[in-house]
């Protein structure tokens, strides 16, 4: 009995002594910095090849490698250059793009995007996927729209939440990027951000503080451009100030690649890994010896001689440790190219797709169709491989013409080309061209669709962008609001002889489209990565009804937006090439600015249309004040005759401030699943932060007492209910 009662008491005691995981791990890393010398402590703060930077041989610490992302594990490289490095067994299960992922405003989709792509990272031995891209769309222009997740902050946040746990489940660290304000890729390495701090902190911060409080990130990418007239990498309020002491993030703050420029601005800011010096990302790559990076020799000579504190570099090897340790435990392998994966593509790829036009119901697609031409360059093309970084090679890739002669391998499948693009298709590698030329002029290429498609069952139109440069692609914006390659007058042209045509848009922003009240049906359909034409043929046909909605709006003109002036966008030349760039349309961004100017937009933020129609109940405070929160219920009903979801949204508007606010700002967002007939309640609770505005002068979130309304909406324009409460 003795012996029990000791063995008992003895295994408390020892239980009580466990250290908690975070404990372990902050021990493991001050233990290895202690035994590092500072070669070794110089070494693990720099690259030692384009992805990864080396660990700490002697101590057991192994290298640390990075890989983008967002959407894919890219192919790997050759060590010192951006080229391929031709390996056959690095194909990837290519995701649909960030925006599709916002699109379908599902929280768990995300969770199960992040875990998915986690695992090829994994599977690849990354320890640092690149992504996701956080950086708010600002206009329709900006390049890189489609890996990032639209216009409202609390949005792109949220949804960026899961993705990140998602992939970090499987120990590979996301990296969030691009911190902060790079939101255009003209000059990006040489344009500076004038911004207010109420705006800096209202629309442009709140998604990466999401990111690193909520979602835990590892690890932040910063980014190229200028800020107070510093660059980013180099900036100490952006990367310390905020990042590290206000939000407390406790990982690592990589450099993009080639965004360092001088030694004493990258110690001092709070940045913790140079990447990519002698690169501008995109074509410049000089020989460079990774111990001339500014975060290598010239450091360790600025350190010795005591110019620069060791203590400074003490800290960033304990992130690098921090992350390195952090992506080394767990005993997942992960996986890569499985069914599940292709099949999890070809799922969020459906549920992102948005339905924007579907007059007389011309969708779904009847069963029995027998002929049905397919139309547009994007229908055969593909896309995976464009766009630069996140250019992904695919094991396959199936085209929306596959898709739909997979979904109807009874009926006539014809295909005719209607215009031509650009039509070799280029990525980053010298893998993947592909040559689409069509040897017919454009008079003859549309006067052959116009034939072919009048006695078609469905005529569908596959057109947009093409992520080949200016076309959804890093490091060049686009160089107007409307589609490419005369595709105006050619849909036009086509929707004169059938007006029932569907037109499919390819992009991963807003795009022009005059045509749009002369064909019957638009789809956005982004960029869907390797099951693309399933995904798409899967909504066209009904077997999945559409639940995406926008995740930005579509004005009618580039004009109607809130970047109207040239300070504005793409900014003021300076000396020496340098760009200003005034963000002087402040929190009025995306819908904020639309509403408060009562310019109506052509689609809505949050609008996308379904195969069955919902009724709102009537709302449910919990009451009619608030003090901490207060909870609103909604009834959301299936009237139709076929099951759907439905992305119920949850805006808030100060009804009296002391300050100027948008008309109303998303606070909420749930997506629910119904069987026709099905009723289910959707709950939002409010907080004083959905009340808040950042009041710059006292550097403070203030919610104020008085009035608000929340509303529940179907999409930003389309507000089903509301309900007036005081904030005590
Ligand atoms: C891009 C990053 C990318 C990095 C590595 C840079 O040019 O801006 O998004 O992760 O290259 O490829």
């Amino acid at each position: 009995m003795k012996r029990i009662v000791f063995f008992l008491f003895a295994a408390t005691m020892l239980s009580a002594c466990r250290v908690s995981p975070e404990a372990e791990l902050e021990m493991r890393v001050e233990n290895t910095l202690a035994q590092m010398t500072l070669d070794e402590k110089i070494s693990v703060i720099h690259a030692q090849s384009k992805f990864s930077s080396p660990g700490v041989p002697r101590l057991g610490v192994p290298e640390l490698w990075t890989m983008d992302g967002p959407h894919g594990v890219r192919p790997e490289t050759l060590w010192d250059e951006w080229a391929s490095a031709l390996w056959t067994s690095d194909s990837c299960t290519a995701y649909p793009v960030l925006t599709c992922l916002a699109a379908s405003w599902d929280k768990e989709l995300s969770g199960l995007y992040g875990r998915s792509v986690g695992e090829e990272a994994r599977y690849r031995k990354k320890n640092v996927l690149l992504g996701p891209g956080l950086n708010i769309y600002r206009t329709p222009l900006c390049g890189r729209n489609f890996e990032y997740m639209g216009e409202d902050p609390f949005l792109a946040g949220k949804m960026s939440v899961p993705y990140i746990q998602g992939i970090q489940s499987n120990n590979v660290a996301a990296c969030v990027k691009h911190f902060a304000l790079n939101n255009q890729e003209f000059k990006r390495h040489r344009y500076n951000v004038n911004i207010d701090d109420r705006t800096l902190y209202e629309i442009y911060l709140p998604a990466f503080r999401m990111a690193v409080q909520e979602g835990g990130a590892w690890s932040v990418m910063s980014s190229y451009n200028l800020y107070q007239n510093q660059w980013v990498s180099h900036n100490r309020r952006l990367l310390t100030e905020i990042l590290k002491d206000e939000w407390g993030f406790d990982g690592a703050v990589l450099s993009d690649w080639g965004a360092v420029h001088e030694t004493d601005g990258a110690a001092q800011s709070g940045l913790d890994l140079e990447f990519g010096t002698g690169t501008n990302g995109v074509d410049v790559n000089i020989e460079n010896a990774y111990d001339y990076y500014y975060l290598a020799k010239p450091y360790k000579e600025k350190i010795l001689s005591g110019e620069l504190p060791e203590s400074d570099l003490d800290e960033k090897v304990r992130r690098v440790l921090r992350l390195n340790f952090r992506t080394q435990l767990g005993g997942n392998w992960g996986s890569m190219c499985s069914p599940e994966h292709f099949a999890h593509c070809r799922k969020i790829g459906s549920e992102g797709v948005v339905l924007l036009k579907n007059e007389g119901s011309v969708l779904p697609m009847r069963a029995d169709a027998g002929k049905i031409v397919v139309l547009g360059e994007n229908a055969i093309r593909p896309m995976v491989v464009g766009g630069s970084s996140s250019s992904l090679k695919t094991k396959y890739e199936i085209t929306v013409l596959e898709g739909i002669r997979n979904a109807y391998p009874e009926a006539e499948v014809i295909y005719e080309r209607a215009y031509q693009g650009e039509p070799k298709v280029t990525g980053n590698y010298n893998y993947s061209l592909y040559d689409l030329t069509d040897p017919r002029s454009d008079e003859k290429l549309l006067e052959d669709a116009l034939v072919a498609v009048k006695d078609a069952d469905y005529v569908i139109f596959v057109g947009g962008l093409n992520k080949n440069k200016q076309q959804d692609c890093e490091g060049r914006d686009r160089l107007s609001y409307d589609l490419p390659y005369g595709q105006n007058e050619v849909i036009s042209a086509l929707a004169t002889v059938r007006p029932d045509m569907i037109y499919v848009n390819m992009s991963g922003t807003a795009v022009a489209m005059p045509f749009a009240d002369k064909v019957a049906s638009i789809v956005q359909a982004w960029y869907l990565g390797s099951e693309t034409g399933n995904a798409l043929a899967d909504v066209l046909t009904g077997k999945v009804n559409p639940s995406g909605k926008l995740p930005f709006t579509f004005p009618y003109m580039m004009e109607d937006g809130p970047v109207r002036t040239p300070a504005q966008y793409p900014g003021i030349e300076g000396e020496d090439d340098m760009w200003q760039v005034d963000y002087s349309e402040g929190i009025y961004v995306g819908y904020r600015w639309y509403e408060a100017n009562n310019i109506k937009p052509r689609f809505p933020f949050g609008f996308g249309l379904s195969y069955t129609t919902f009724e709102y109940g009537q709302m449910k405070a919990s009451s009619k004040t608030m003090k901490e929160r207060l909870t609103i219920q909604v009834p959301v009903t299936n009237t139709g005759k076929v099951a759907g979801a439905e992305v119920v949204q949850l805006y808030i508007q100060d009804v009296e401030a002391s300050v100027d606010r948008p008309v109303k700002e998303l606070k909420g967002f749930e997506k629910i699943y119904l069987e026709p007939g099905q009723t289910k309640t959707v709950e939002f609770v409010i907080d004083q932060s959905s009340l808040s505005f950042f009041d710059a002068a006292r550097h403070e979130w203030v919610a104020e007492p008085g009035e608000f309304k929340a509303l529940v909406a179907a999409s930003s324009e389309d507000v089903r209910g509301e309900v007036l409460f005081t904030l005590k």
